[in-house]
């Protein structure tokens, strides 16, 4: 059976930052316990699946994505009876979780890259080893073998003298990346999945796996940088299709994050017919906000570029027997709600900040894929909004802080570019009350809570009609329900001139499922409108579609007259026919 036959369009999943989530034990960091204790919270929300970010030991340069050990649990997460424990736990709510796979590198502290260091030929065979540029022999560095540019700025190239080389680190100089030609590392790795696979896991998300097959040559990189010269790399998919088939998880719920992937390869990692992933992250949607593509330099969102973005993945991945992971969040993204516009009346009801929560919502939900929800969307959670550096903790808003102050910014100026764009955004303590500690925690939190948590937090949305919790259970409970959001194809519409800030698409079911769904009085076609536009528009309704009436939107009533539809500030709509 093909991946996207297996319901994945029925599928909600929920991302959990551990780190975050909730602290069991008073030491400020959210842990396994904290996560059980909160399961009748997510199946309240009504998610099937829930992903949890690594929670393996680790030294925690890049908050547990620099894994020391894959198969066990770091301590200040708790052990492996509270995870046996949470398995059991969401299962018998009906909730799958997943576990984030980061095999692309290991920490520098792995038991593999410490062996390399003593000189053990296999283990050196682990790794990406090169020489110098211009070395005249053993001992004598040269420069980098090439121009790359890590992920978190600086040489992708690292000079280490006890290995007597170069090796390479796309991320961290902690992060050593490992050699996936070598057939022994691939064993390994599937050897890892397969254990985490038989312990009761549900899916996994692949971290960076678009980076794992790197170039035959390594030559100089031109302005795209030398992430988009190692992406989807000449072994990519036979490594993956190796992968799947030797760990045993093919049918299982996965996900890839394709960092500087392209539409092509992302329809070939996701049709059924590859037995490679189920559904892919990319992230082309989340770089309309950067100047010139860097993302330190800011622009407003620019929703055209979004809707030609949306339009042509959505199509081409449908044409292609694809499959998309829908999100707008996760732990290395500033909250989409204060990026795309929310930035008024936050905690209130009837400002910018709920409607556009909503607004988003409804545009990633009513979208062909599977989505994802991260942790304090669902309530609205906003960026940070620290008042100085010290309070961020992340090693990349710190290397971009300085970057950004040597190129001559002042420091105000930094701060504010860091604030906007900080992976810290998303990784505050979910916030669970309005106490100190945002029910987050009994202890000192190790990343601040944000002032807004008084104001937006669970206890304050929970069970109120119209709080952004309820409508995301609303939309939750939508997919589930209806075959034209979890099956219906999708189509774009030019919203037209009176709406340069609106996106907007149909989905409609065919043949039998039509008929199926006309008859049980079901919705066959739907019109979703999602203005991002802070002012009113209006788009040209056609004509099918002048006396529909809405399934759900973000303002109680429709605005219809004549062929228009006349759009609020953040409107979003959802219109149906039979
Ligand atoms: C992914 C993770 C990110 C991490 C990086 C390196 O992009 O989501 O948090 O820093 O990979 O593992």
């Amino acid at each position: 059976m093909g991946a996207h036959e297996r319901d994945l369009g029925k599928t909600v999943v929920y991302q959990i930052y551990i780190k975050s989530f909730c602290d069991s034990d008073g030491d400020g960091t959210g842990d396994l316990r904290g996560i059980t204790s909160k399961l009748d919270y997510l199946a309240y929300l009504g998610v099937d699946y829930v992903w949890i970010t690594p929670f393996f030991p680790s030294p925690q340069r890049d908050n547990g994505y620099d894994i020391s050990d894959y198969c066990a649990v770091d301590p200040v997460f708790g052990t492996m009876d509270d995870f046996d424990e949470l398995v059991a736990e969401a299962r018998r709510r009906g909730i799958g979780i997943m576990l984030d796979m980061v095999l692309c590198h290991t920490s520098s502290e792995h038991v593999w890259f410490q062996r390399a260091l003593a000189g053990d030929e296999r283990y050196r065979s682990y790794y990406i080893l090169r020489d110098g540029r211009g070395s005249t022999g053993p001992g004598d560095p040269g420069e980098p073998p090439t121009n790359w540019q890590s992920a978190f700025g600086g040489s992708m190239w690292e000079w280490e003298p006890r290995l007597g080389k170069w090796y390479l680190h796309m991320h961290d100089v902690t992060q050593p990346d490992l050699n996936w030609d070598n057939p022994e590392v691939r064993a390994e790795l599937a050897q890892v999945v397969r254990f985490w696979r038989d312990r009761g896991v549900a899916g996994f998300r692949f971290d960076v796996v678009s980076l794992i097959s790197k170039p035959e040559v390594f030559e100089d990189a031109g302005p795209e940088g030398g992430r988009s010269l190692i992406a989807d790399g000449p072994h990519v998919h036979e490594y993956l299709q190796e992968l799947v088939r030797e760990a045993g998880i093919d049918g299982m719920l996965t996900v890839g994050e394709m960092a500087a992937t392209t539409l092509e390869n992302c329809v070939r990692y996701t049709n059924p017919a590859s037995h490679e992933l189920g559904m892919v992250f990319s992230f082309h949607h989340l770089k309309v906000d950067y100047l010139n593509g860097k993302k330190w330099a800011l622009q407003d969102p620019d929703i055209a570029r979004l809707r030609e973005l949306f339009a042509t993945w959505q199509e081409r991945m449908q044409e292609g027997h694809g499959w998309s992971a829908l999100f707008w969040n996760n732990h290395d993204q500033p909250r989409a709600v204060t990026r795309f516009g929310g930035r008024e009346g936050v905690g209130e009801a009837g400002g910018s900040w709920e409607l556009a929560a909503k607004m988003l919502g409804v545009c990633a939900h009513l979208m062909q894929g599977t989505p994802y929800i991260f942790q304090g969307e669902e309530i609205g959670m906003v960026n940070a909004g620290y008042a100085s550096i010290d309070d961020y903790r992340d090693v990349e808003s710190h290397n971009a802080y300085r970057a950004l102050v040597e190129a001559g910014s002042t420091p105000a100026e930094a701060l504010h570019v860091v604030g906007e764009r900080s992976r810290d955004n998303g990784r505050t303590p979910m916030q669970w009350t309005d106490a100190p500690g945002a029910g987050f925690t009994a202890g000192e939190p190790w990343l601040a809570i944000p002032a807004s948590s008084v104001l937006v937090n669970v206890a304050a949305e929970k069970g109120r009609p119209g709080s952004i919790l309820e409508f995301y259970r609303e939309l939750v409970r939508l997919r589930h329900e209806l075959g034209v959001i979890a099956d219906g194809r999708v189509r774009f519409i030019d919203p037209g001139v009176g709406a340069p800030r609106a996106i907007m698409f149909e989905r409609w079911l065919e043949s039998e499922a039509a008929r199926e769904a006309a008859e049980a009085g079901a919705p066959v076609r739907l019109l979703t409108v999602c203005s991002f536009d802070e002012g009113a528009s209006s788009v040209d309704l056609p004509d099918a579609w002048c006396s529909a009436e809405q399934l759900i939107g973000n303002y109680g009533d429709v605005r219809q007259c004549g062929g228009t539809l006349a759009l609020r500030p953040f409107e979003a709509q959802v219109l149906w026919t039979r």
